[in-house]
């Protein structure tokens, strides 16, 4: 099954994780860029924060790969305001009901709300192969790496 990642990362965390899914899967990834990001500032927290939580601004580019000719697609977002961050809700939408198989992953500063994954399966309309939730120092350490390895080996199963 040809499988792809994508994922939203402001400073960098879900992106890491999710070259190393793409790297256990042998697949490619690309990540979802803004085109009205905030910046890395006080103000881009703050500004990124009050967008999730009013589900407002941040536009996304196009992705110059193609997800629906993939049959399992990985979607990593970091968690804003215990909810998903702007950017992948708005790749959610575009996607809903348009992709065979999919997973998700999140990383998270204090704690990952279970309610974030049933956002995220409700907003693409199908439900997760499998999830997966890793707290920054996880990653940043590579503790979280045998986490990430027993949730590649479900993928590979699917
Ligand atoms: C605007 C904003 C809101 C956040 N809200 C939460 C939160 O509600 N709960 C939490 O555990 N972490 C929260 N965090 C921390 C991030 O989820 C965490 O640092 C994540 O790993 C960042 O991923 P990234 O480096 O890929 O952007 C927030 C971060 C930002 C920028």
């Amino acid at each position: 099954m040809k499988a792809f990642v994508t994922c939203y990362s402001r400073t960098g965390t879900t992106l890491k994780v999710a070259e190393e899914i793409a790297r256990a899967l042998g697949c490619d990834m690309e990540q979802i860029i803004t085109r009205d990001d905030p910046g890395k500032g006080v103000i881009g927290f703050l500004t990124a924060g009050m967008n999730s939580i009013l589900d407002a601004g941040m536009k996304v580019r196009r992705l110059e790969h193609d997800l629906e000719s993939h049959g399992l697609v990985v979607i990593g977002t970091p968690v804003w305001a215990g909810r998903i961050s702007n950017p992948v809700r708005k790749i959610l939408e575009v996607f809903h009901g348009k992709l065979s198989k999919v997973a998700f992953f999140s990383t998270y500063g204090m704690a990952c709300p279970a309610s974030l994954f049933d956002e995220m399966a409700r907003k693409i309309g199908k439900e997760p192969i499998d999830t997966l939730a890793l707290h920054v120092d996880e990653v940043n350490s590579g503790r979280g790496s045998e986490k990430i390895m027993a949730f590649v080996e479900t993928l590979k199963r699917a």
